[in-house]
């Protein structure tokens, strides 16, 4: 009888996933691997788009966001093979050449895609573009991009004052600024670089705290010219730049490796190893935030693969404290959250998450959602303004709960469940797929 029975089963057109613990307890082993890291793999297929010439991508992410920037891009005139393996192939228009879509573009419910396209779109003067999302994207906020992107010159129309899609979009000729965001957002810091591609002269933005880099890396693997500022969380590009195609490796996903790094800490008896985990130091928040808790996580095989810092991960089951987790860490780990506080609801005492009102604008309200959520399975969660407080070491019994649409909550929720007593069902589970398409059968794998 296998210790753990995990289960997906289809109703209408969702999925629901049952996990069942047995009453002896599980534990989790093995060696695994993660998908391609999803920031990575939205920007090399971007960047290779809009190249001139030919570029590889190695270890893609096959999920479903990709593939909406990959549909996108298609229709805006660059080649891209069908995303059906991890090497993919794109055919590059040459910077500033992307053609005038004859459809709209549909980004999906990836926040990343519409961003950062609408940076590149803007400027592409005389072509008109219209760009919307699912319902969940069509709610999320692009006055950030939206704003900055009017100053240098942008034309772009939408409900609300521009600030929900769908968005409109005619391309004009930009002029470069000095952005201040009032925000750390890499999507906000990446749309304006893509878009200072194609205004002459140097565009800078400055961020109150340091966001993911990755755009940063390949703009520069890509040939443009790009200046970091550390002291002051600065980056300028000078336009107009010339983009050449290039092999393209992407490593795996901490976002996807955390609900492992979780799993295995809190699941007695277990141990892990992820291997090939992306560890750029603007992505490893939740490394240190784990830590902090205690948890005993070792980076093996250190290493850089294409520009990125790579490792492989080794995670063992010990007992977690609580912690306060706010400031400048929260952008390293915003992703995070949701299993960070799965994580808290095993750790002895109170943790504290502060200053991450952005989760209330992700892909749900994360905030909202992960208290509720959580709350239904025995744990005792409350909701601030800008976090949550997560009151530790109560037992968890399963119920039903429910991922709304969101993939990061429906996996925080099932790997909250391999401690709950009794079979969890997490409905629409289907939302996994969005950045981890092989989640359950992974969790079938390292529960065996
Ligand atoms: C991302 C940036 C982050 C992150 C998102 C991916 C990116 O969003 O939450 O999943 O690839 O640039 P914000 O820029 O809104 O913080």
């Amino acid at each position: 009888m296998p210790d753990l029975y995990v289960i997906s089963k289809n109703t209408d057109s969702h999925q629901q996933l049952l996990v069942t613990t047995p009453p002896s307890g599980l534990s989790l082993s093995g060696r695994i691997r993660v998908p391609g890291d999803k920031s990575i793999s939205h920007r090399a297929l971007m960047l290779g788009a809009m190249a001139s010439g030919a570029t590889t991508i190695e270890g893609l992410l096959l999920g479903e966001d990709p593939r909406s920037t990959a549909a996108c891009f298609r229709l805006l005139g660059a080649e891209i093979s069908e995303l059906n393996t991890q090497r993919v192939q794109v055919r590059g228009v040459g910077l500033g050449q992307l053609n005038e879509p004859v459809d709209v573009l549909d980004a999906g419910n990836s926040g990343t895609t519409i961003r950062l396209m609408l940076g590149l779109l803007a400027g592409h003067a005389g072509k008109f573009f219209s760009i919307t999302g699912d319902g969940s994207l069509r709610s999320r906020p692009m006055s950030r991009v939206v704003k900055p992107l009017r100053e240098m010159g942008a034309q772009i129309w939408g409900r609300n004052g521009g600030s929900l899609a769908p968005l409109a979009v005619s391309g004009q000729a930009l002029k470069p600024i000095h952005y201040h965001s009032p925000i750390a957002s890499a999507q906000v810091k990446s749309c304006i670089l893509l878009a200072g591609l194609l205004a002459e002269g140097e565009t800078t933005v400055t961020e109150p705290a340091l966001s993911r880099d990755h755009s940063e890396r390949m703009l520069r693997a890509f040939g443009a010219k790009v200046h970091v500022e550390p002291e002051t969380n600065s980056v300028t590009v000078t336009g107009p730049a010339n983009l050449h195609g290039q092999p393209v490796v992407v490593p795996g996903d901490i976002s996807s490796a955390a609900f492992w790094l979780v799993a295995a800490s809190i699941v007695p008896g277990s141990e892990l190893v992820i291997e090939n985990v992306g560890v750029n130091p603007t992505r490893t928040g939740i490394l240190e935030a784990l830590q902090l808790m205690g948890a005993d996580i070792e980076l093996q095989n250190q290493r850089e693969v294409a520009g990125e810092p790579v490792a492989d991960l080794r995670v063992r089951h010990t007992s977690l404290k609580a912690c306060e987790i706010a400031g400048d860490i929260i952008p390293r780990l915003i992703d995070e959250i949701p299993i960070l506080a799965v994580a808290a609801v095993f750790a002895e005492g109170t943790t504290v998450i502060k200053d991450a009102a952005e989760l209330r604008v992700k892909e749900s309200d994360r905030i909202a959602v992960m208290a509720t959520q959580l709350n239904r399975l025995g744990a005792k969660v409350t909701e601030l303004p800008d976090g949550l407080e997560i009151v530790g070491g109560t037992a968890l019994a399963g119920a039903e709960v429910d991922s709304a649409d969101d993939h990061r909550i429906a996996m925080s929720l099932a790997i909250a469940a391999l401690n709950a007593k009794g079979t969890t069902t997490i409905t629409r589970a289907e939302a996994a797929a969005i950045s981890y398409p092989d989640f359950t059968a992974t969790l079938q794998q390292v529960c065996q």
